[in-house]
């Protein structure tokens, strides 16, 4: 199949090309290297440096195309937060252009990288699909409404759309540097250059770590499952979570203590709608991924 993965160049959208392209598909990568790196992208891909903001320049590179994967984002919360609307055109304004160049060139299926941000602060757990959205920042509003226009693209315009909502993705290639990172990351940074490692809060906050290699295996499946493409909102993390203290234990070393954000206190994900559409569930632990990535780091 001939695939377009925008955003191709990032952490998740780089990990996603080096598996089609293992499978032997036909990929070609749109980006425009904002947070991406084209050291990331693989050399059989065929790289088109474009801005999902410019519409006219997006709709030459999705004739032809099979199906399109969307991962394109500016994905900051502090960023959003700072700058609501910079991060509201590429994640929104952007989206929206990607569905309709997509639309446009008659592409049969888009897959959409959409949050697990979307949930907010809530008392359900672990989280469900049919929960009300109450996002807690703009990027997870933003991306919200990714999912929202991508579901209203499937009832309106004869075209297959499934978004999958993340939960905390972690693996090689994850953002190393700048205003966001994975704590995982964060850690193995400290680790690294002998420093504490820094804890928000009481470290008490619990998420739902997913490796990249199950996020990149959830995309491919949505992307080929016959009982998706209307729109379907599906999240894609661990049953179980763990604490960030936990985290640090496993990464090892002195920790220090830093003032509470506002943030989620904790979040798990309920995979039953992954496992019955898709057959998915997640194959890596937390456990298993820190310790292959502190023999790298
Ligand atoms: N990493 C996570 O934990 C996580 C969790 C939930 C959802 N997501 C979503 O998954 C997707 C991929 O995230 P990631 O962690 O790989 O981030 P990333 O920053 O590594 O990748 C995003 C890619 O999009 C590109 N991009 C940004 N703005 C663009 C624009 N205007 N035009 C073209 N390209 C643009 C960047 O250059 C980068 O290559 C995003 O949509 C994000 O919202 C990620």
């Amino acid at each position: 199949m001939k695939y377009l993965v925008v955003g191709g160049a990032g952490f998740i959208g780089s990990n996603l090309v080096d598996e089609l392209i293992k499978q032997k598909h036909e990929v070609a990568v749109l980006d425009n290297l904002s947070t991406g790196k084209k050291s990331n992208i693989h050399k059989k891909a065929k790289f088109i440096k474009a801005d999902i903001t410019k519409l006219k320049k997006l709709r030459p590179h999705f004739k032809g195309v099979d199906g399109v994967f969307h991962l394109a984002a500016i994905p900051r919360v502090p960023l959003s937060i700072e700058k609501p609307i910079e991060t509201h055109e590429a994640n929104v304004n952007g989206t929206l252009n990607v569905l309709m160049a997509a639309r446009d060139a008659g592409v049969k299926r888009i897959v959409y990288s959409a949050s697990s941000s979307a949930y907010g602060d809530t008392k359900v757990l672990p989280v469900h699909e049919e929960l009300k959205p109450a996002p807690m920042s703009p990027y997870g509003l933003q991306k919200y409404i990714g999912e929202e226009y991508a579901r209203i693209f499937a009832l309106l315009y004869n075209m297959e759309t499934v978004s999958l909502r993340y939960f905390n993705v972690y693996g090689p290639r994850m953002a190393d540097a700048g205003s966001y990172l994975s704590v995982v990351k964060t850690f193995l940074n400290q680790k690294s250059a002998k420093q504490a490692l820094s804890i928000i809060g009481d470290g008490e906050q619990t998420r739902s770590f997913t490796h990249v290699s199950d996020v990149v295996r959830a995309n491919i499946l949505a992307m080929q499952g016959k009982k998706v493409g209307k729109g379907e909102v599906i999240n894609i993390g661990t049953p179980k979570s763990y604490s960030v203290n936990q985290i640090a234990k496993w990464i090892g070393g002195p920790r220090i203590y830093l003032p509470p954000r506002i943030e989620p206190k904790h979040s798990c994900a309920d995979i039953t709608k992954a496992k019955k559409l898709l057959g998915w569930s997640p194959k890596i632990s937390l456990e298993k991924g820190i310790a292959e990535l502190l023999v790298v780091s």
